[in-house]
């Protein structure tokens, strides 16, 4: 009896672990996912496809900044595999370039913040920061 307890603990324990580092995983995905997002309402309003809101525009520029903000704390050790996920291994073979990419595009995005104040200045400073993820996908993704 008490061993059969024991054992539904253990399982429950376990179920616990890999439900918590595929949170992180879809946690993580939606924060990009929420990133591609306000990339192609971006995108729109710099070409012109849709009327510039420069509310809109701040928004789009204060999701790439809660994102570079957050997403880098959900990359735990037991999160390397799994979630369909296609972070690649060298995020934790180079931590510390990972972060500091982050903490790079931080800044360009505060700067692009303090500039953006019409469509012209919008197009100039949202051409900078979405300079960033090709490079950073190329280091840290792998192919799918
Ligand atoms: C400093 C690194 C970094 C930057 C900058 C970055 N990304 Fe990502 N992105 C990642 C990593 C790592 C993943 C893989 C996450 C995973 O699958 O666990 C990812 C995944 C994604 C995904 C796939 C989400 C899914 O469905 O799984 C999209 C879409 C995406 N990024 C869009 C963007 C866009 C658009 C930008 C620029 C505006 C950007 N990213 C900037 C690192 C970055």
């Amino acid at each position: 009896m008490r061993r059969s307890l024991l054992a539904a603990f253990t399982l429950l324990a376990l179920g616990g672990v890999v439900a918590a580092q595929s949170d992180q995983i879809a946690t993580r995905r939606n924060i990009m996912k929420g990133v591609g997002a306000a990339t192609r309402t971006g995108t729109q309003m710099a070409k012109g496809d849709i009327p510039f809101d420069l509310g809109k525009a701040q928004e789009v520029l204060k999701t790439y900044a809660t994102a570079a903000d957050d997403f880098h704390n959900h990359f735990p050790e037991n999160s390397k595999t799994g979630g369909d996920t296609t972070a690649a291994p060298a995020i934790w073979e180079n931590q510390a370039e990972f972060r500091a990419r982050f903490d790079n595009w931080a800044k360009d995005i505060r700067q692009a913040s303090d500039q953006t104040k019409d469509l012209e200045s919008f197009r100039a400073s949202f051409g900078n920061v979405s300079r960033a993820c090709a490079g950073c996908h190329q280091a840290f993704r792998v192919k799918t």
